[in-house]
Parts: C-alpha cells; structure tokens; sequence
C-alpha cells in the first residue's frame, strides 16, 4: 500500500493518555491531563438547553453567531484592553486550538521559522511541526522563567516569520510583565514578525499580577493574533468553543479557512457561552479565589515532600523539580520513571517534564501537576502524595 503523508510519521499518543488509562485500573487521581472537573456554570447551561430547545440548529456564520461576537469584542476591549476596530476582528473557533490551527494555516507557509519559549505547551509545537514549519526555540528557567531577549533576536533570520507567546503559561504559569511584552512588540516591529498569542488561562493571576495582552501595547495589534477561549475560565474544555482576535484581513482569511475544515463552531453552543457574558465579575473573582486556594495546597505539599517547586504566576499547573527526592526514594532517576512510581505508589497522575521541551534531557527532572481539581480530591490526592513520600523530618 502506498505510504500515509508523511506528516503522520511523527505523530504519537502522548504519555498524558496512557497514565490516564494506568489511573483508570488503581482507582487513581489525575493530576496530570489539564482538564477542569468543576461544573460548568449554569447560565451557560440553561442558553444552550434554550437554544436546542428553540431549534437553534443550523449553521452559523463561520466567524460565529453576531450576538457572541458582539460580547467578545467588548470584552476584548474592556478586559485586554485590544483596540480591536469591530465584529470583523473577532471569529469563533471550534476551541482556541482551533483558532491556533486556523492562524498558523493563515500566516505560515512550510519552511517558514517560529520561535517558541520552553518550556512549552506541546500542541503549539505539534501542530506547527505538522504544518511543516521550523521551530527556534529559547530556553527559559525557573524561578522567574526571564526572557534573554538577546538571545531571542539572536534566533531571528530572514525566515522568521512568527512568534509564539503564551501568558499565563502552561506548563510553568509564567505571566509575562508588561516590560517584556514591550520588549516583544518592539522585535515584532523591528524585524516585521507576526506573534501568535495563547491567552486562555488569561482569568487565572496569582499575588495580584495583571493580564496583560500583547495586541494591547501599542504599535502591536495589526501584527498579532491573540486567542482565547471558554474551555478553562468556564469549566467546559468538552464543549469546544474559542476565539481569534486581530486584523480584519488576517481574521477574514482565517474564517474562511475554519469554514472549510469545519464550516462553524456548535451553534447551539455558542448560544449557551454568550450567556456567560451577563454573569456578574464576581464569577472571576470568586474563580481566583478558589484556585488560589488550590495552588497554596498543592505547592505546599508538593515542598513538604521535598520537591522545588516554582510557584506558578498564573494558570492552574505547577511545573516542580524533584531533584531533591531521589537521595530520599527509589523511582525518581527521570522523569518518566518519576512519573510511573507517582502512579504505582501513589495513584497520581502527572505528566513527564520531557513534554516540554524539545530536548528530552532538559525535562527530565521535573513533573507538571494540574490543581484545577474540586478542592476535596485535590486534598485527597496531596494526602496520598504525602503518606506515598513522607515529608524529612
Ligand atoms: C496553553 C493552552 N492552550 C490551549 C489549550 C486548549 O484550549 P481549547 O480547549 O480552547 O482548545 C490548552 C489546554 O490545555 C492549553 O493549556
């Protein structure tokens, strides 16, 4: 038989799903895959049932219904602080990784050079390396996860055609600072770059730290793309429901993509979220508040087992180094074993450091752990981790 493209060679079940199935067999908790078990809220809920009810079941625009752009463009502006001109700027995608695939599909053409900040969110570079682009990356490391902005105009050659940033970051929870998002803006005009921007923990801050998106400094809108979605602000990754935000010219190109792989995102869906836009801000507070709750306790007790662990900035995951473990425990020689004797001794699921970076051996002494849990597994899940690897006396 004739061969499959060659763009399948590379592709692999990654190490997420075969703990997943491991912890289906020991009853175990998984803090690895980063999925939300909170209930989604019941506005959204209610519009969707309305809208099936109602027979709001044909295709949509393929930039989305106008009533959800319309709440998209205002929040963009009021919470991003995005000049976006117009509804033309906004499209619904079928999950931000939609939108991520519609964007690159717009913006890049095989061979073209991307730069991507490790560590880094293992899709973005999946999905760039299927569309046959080359990666550049720049190495960056706990605590503060600083940004050698040398380093990254050092990277940059007459193929560079895009920059990946994603704030608050998955896996490490890094936020980028208004510095370095000015420092960003001014390369992107320099070296006339396009930046794709992941903003889908945007609600999720810690110490008081502020999102700030990169198409809000000024100077960098008509180069940049930014996407978001509901899938983690609102508990609902299995509803499948993003958005784009930027030039009306890249937008436009963009849907008309997004059409033909899938013509338009759910439209009774879609109905449902724009209800979440007539909840009252406290719903965001009240978000941070619990997941600050949930952060304290699993990095405490991740360092009262032993682990350095780099306090997330934002997001829900904690990228922690159990170097310090292994004079203490048998299991702890990488990360894979790391994450296997997690499972074995434990019931935890995490995900291997290897998936972050494009060399394995720079991962392999870290383990990421995702607290967006109901907050009673995630203390059963810190119980077990500590009776499984006993605090030092
Ligand atoms: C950084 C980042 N971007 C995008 C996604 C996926 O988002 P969506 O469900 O909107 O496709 C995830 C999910 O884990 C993520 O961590």
């Amino acid at each position: 038989m004739k061969p499959l493209a060659e763009r399948t060679e590379q592709l692999k079940q990654s190490n997420i799903r075969a703990i997943t199935l491991m912890l289906q067999e020991v009853d175990g908790i998984n803090l690895g895959q980063g999925i939300c078990d909170m209930p989604t809220p019941e506005p959204i809920k209610r519009g969707a049932h309305a809208a099936i009810d109602d027979d709001k079941s044909i295709y949509s625009y393929y930039g989305g219904i106008l009533q959800l752009r319309e709440a998209l463009l205002k929040k963009s502006r009021a919470y991003n602080r995005i000049p976006a001109n117009s509804v033309d700027d906004i499209m619904v995608t079928v999950g931000s990784t939609g939108a991520f695939v519609a964007t690159i599909l717009t913006l890049l053409d095989a061979g073209d050079e991307v730069i991507v900040f490790e560590p880094y969110y293992g899709y973005h570079c999946n999905l760039l390396t299927v569309m046959g682009a080359s990666l550049k990356f720049v190495r960056t490391t706990a605590l503060d996860w600083d940004i050698d902005f040398e380093h990254v105009e050092s990277l940059i050659s007459s193929r560079t055609k895009a920059i990946i940033v994603n704030t608050p970051g998955n896996p490490n929870g890094k936020v980028w600072s208004r510095d370095e998002l000015n420092q960003m803006a001014t390369l992107l005009k320099k070296h006339d770059l396009w930046a794709i921007t992941d903003e889908i923990y945007e609600y999720m801050l810690y110490d008081g730290r502020e999102h700030i998106s990169l198409a809000s400094i000024p100077g960098a809108y008509e180069r940049t793309i930014t996407l978001s979605g509901f899938s983690k602000t609102y508990n609902m990754t299995g509803w499948r429901l993003g958005y784009a935000v930027g030039p009306e010219s890249v937008i436009t190109k963009m849907g008309l993509l997004a059409d033909l792989i899938y013509i338009c995102a759910p439209t009774p869906l879609q109905h449902g979220v724009a209800e979440a836009f007539s909840m009252s801000d406290n719903y965001f507070a009240d978000m941070l508040t619990s997941y600050e709750r949930k952060r304290q306790l699993m990095c405490t007790t991740l360092e009262e087992i032993g682990f350095n662990v780099p306090w997330p900035q934002g997001s829900y995951y904690v990228l922690a180094d159990f170097t310090p473990l292994r004079e203490r425990f048998e299991g702890f020689d990488d990360d894979m074993q790391a994450s296997q004797t997690l499972v074995d001794r434990a019931g935890i699921g995490t995900v291997a450091g290897r998936s972050f970076f494009a060399e394995e051996a720079d991962g392999d002494s870290c383990l990421r752990f995702c607290f967006a849990k109901e907050y009673d597994v995630l203390e059963e899940a810190c119980r077990r981790l500590k009776a499984a690897f006993p605090p030092s006396a």
